[in-house]
């Protein structure tokens, strides 16, 4: 028995959806409040099972979470006990790996199983673990298993060889009550970095340059405890940005910030693509002729490899052939070869993908291989002829707060039934 996800295709969207907050800042934000030594709470949570695991670690470390309000939590770490993860619950996220910078940052030593996550290609987390050692901790590798201990963790310069979201924010928790100064440098300038550098500064921490190539944490000796509000969920709202330009009559994506999006929306308006801009929303409609575009995937502020996946249905339509070129993870293409079963034309070669359309997609039995795949084949759904029918669909409940909800409240036709 399992769940699917159905949708039948070629109901126009109208209306507004409410962006959650962001996942890859929440994800983060959860285990930096364990460096506290009193009550986080933190506003905008998303409903997605990825925190649900991240609960049942703080669980594991004796750490109290309670959901006050729909999107609010309270975590207190007041009485954490630093044990060994190696719950089944971090093997579900890549995330896991924030307990790494956190239990380090704050205990100086930290027993954790290898982190899952989506299967994107290789995902190595050696800067993360270059970045321990050079603050001076040891690592050992057994079992499974990540030891890492430090006698004292003391501040040092460290080039990350890669701007690593990850890495840039192990290593700012982990330096947090390291002695003296610590620098990243080739820091990653995702925004969620700047959110959860925030986050570490009302609690009193001394990070500055969040957002930049070069952050500097400066140790303190204690975290208190704070409030918090996550910033939007930039590929949620791109992920309905994308929607709404395959399939909107008119829909307005509010609780955004445009800015961090400036990479998709400019590439929409190429492909001919309506958007009408507010402060903290976009409206949009979509067009009876799109253009091709090529899309680049870089970080941030470049194209976001998490926006390509859902992207790709889109460019189907685009009268020509468009190019993806993937630089940050080279096989992040499993969706292409769901989208071709449903109609797409699509030509692989390492690390890219030429879509050549415009091709009528039609309703398939499909599968999301990981989160942003499952995105893909929703809007691809949207567009087809007939039924799109989505297995797997834990991994989009993973990353998107209440998807069909919000997609129902548009006016698609989308519902979930458990099958053999
Ligand atoms: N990399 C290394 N060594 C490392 C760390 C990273 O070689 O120690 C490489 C990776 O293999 C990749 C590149 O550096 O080629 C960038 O990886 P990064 O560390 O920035 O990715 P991440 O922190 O593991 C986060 C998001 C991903 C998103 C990437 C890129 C979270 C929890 N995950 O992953 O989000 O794709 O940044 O922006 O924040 C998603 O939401 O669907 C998702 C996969």
């Amino acid at each position: 028995m399992h769940e699917v996800l159905k949708i039948e295709g070629k109901h126009l969207l109208k209306g507004t959806v409410k962006i959650s907050g962001s996942k890859n800042a929440t994800v983060a934000l959860i285990p930096a409040a364990i460096l506290a030594d009193s009550p986080v709470t933190i506003w905008g949570v998303p409903n997605i099972s990825d925190v649900g695991y991240l609960g049942e670690l703080l669980e594991v470390l004796n750490v109290r979470f309670k959901q006050v309000a729909d999107d609010q939590l309270v975590i207190d770490p007041t009485n954490i006990q630093n044990v060994t993860l190696d719950h089944a619950a971090v093997t579900k996220l890549r995330a896991s790996y924030y307990f790494m910078g956190a239990l380090l940052g704050r205990f100086k030593n930290v027993s954790i199983k290898m982190p899952g996550g989506c299967y994107l290609g290789p995902r190595p987390i050696d800067l993360h673990l270059k970045g321990f050692e050079a603050l001076g901790a040891t690592i050992e590798f057994k079992q499974g298993a990540y030891h890492i201990n430090a006698e004292q963790l003391i501040g040092a310069k460290i080039y990350l060889d890669i701007a690593s979201v990850g890495a840039t924010i192990n290593i700012m928790m982990a330096s947090i009550h390291a002695l003296g100064r610590t620098i990243i440098e080739n820091a990653a300038k995702e925004p969620e970095i700047i959110d959860v550098a925030n986050m570490l500064n009302k609690m009193g921490a001394q990070v500055r340059g969040a957002g930049t190539t070069v952050i500097t944490i400066d140790g303190v000796d204690i975290l208190h405890g704070c409030a918090h509000e996550i910033i939007p969920d930039r590929i949620e709202a791109g992920t309905f940005i994308i929607m709404a330009a395959a399939a909107a009559e008119e829909v307005t994506i509010e609780n955004i910030i445009p800015q961090h999006l400036e990479s998709l929306l400019s590439k929409l308006e190429e492909m001919g693509v309506s958007i009408d801009y507010s402060l903290d929303k976009v409206t949009i409609r979509r067009a009876e002729h799109l253009k091709p575009v090529d899309i680049k995937t870089l970080s941030y502020p470049g194209f976001a490899t998490d926006l390509q996946q859902p992207l790709t249905p889109l460019l189907t339509q685009a009268e020509g052939k468009s190019v993806i070129s993937e630089t940050i993870y080279v096989e992040r293409f499993k969706h292409c070869q769901e989208l071709q079963r449903m109609g797409a034309n699509i030509d692989l070669i390492p690390a890219t993908a030429m879509i050549n359309g415009p091709s009528k997609l039609y309703g398939d039995k499909v599968i999301a291989t990981d989160l942003r795949c499952g995105a893909a084949l929703v809007i691809a759904g949207l567009i087809a002829e007939g039924i799109t029918e989505i297995h797997d669909v834990y991994h989009i409940d993973r990353g998107y707060d209440n998807i069909d909800a919000k997609l129902k409240s548009l006016g698609a036709n989308i519902w979930r039934e458990t099958i053999e």
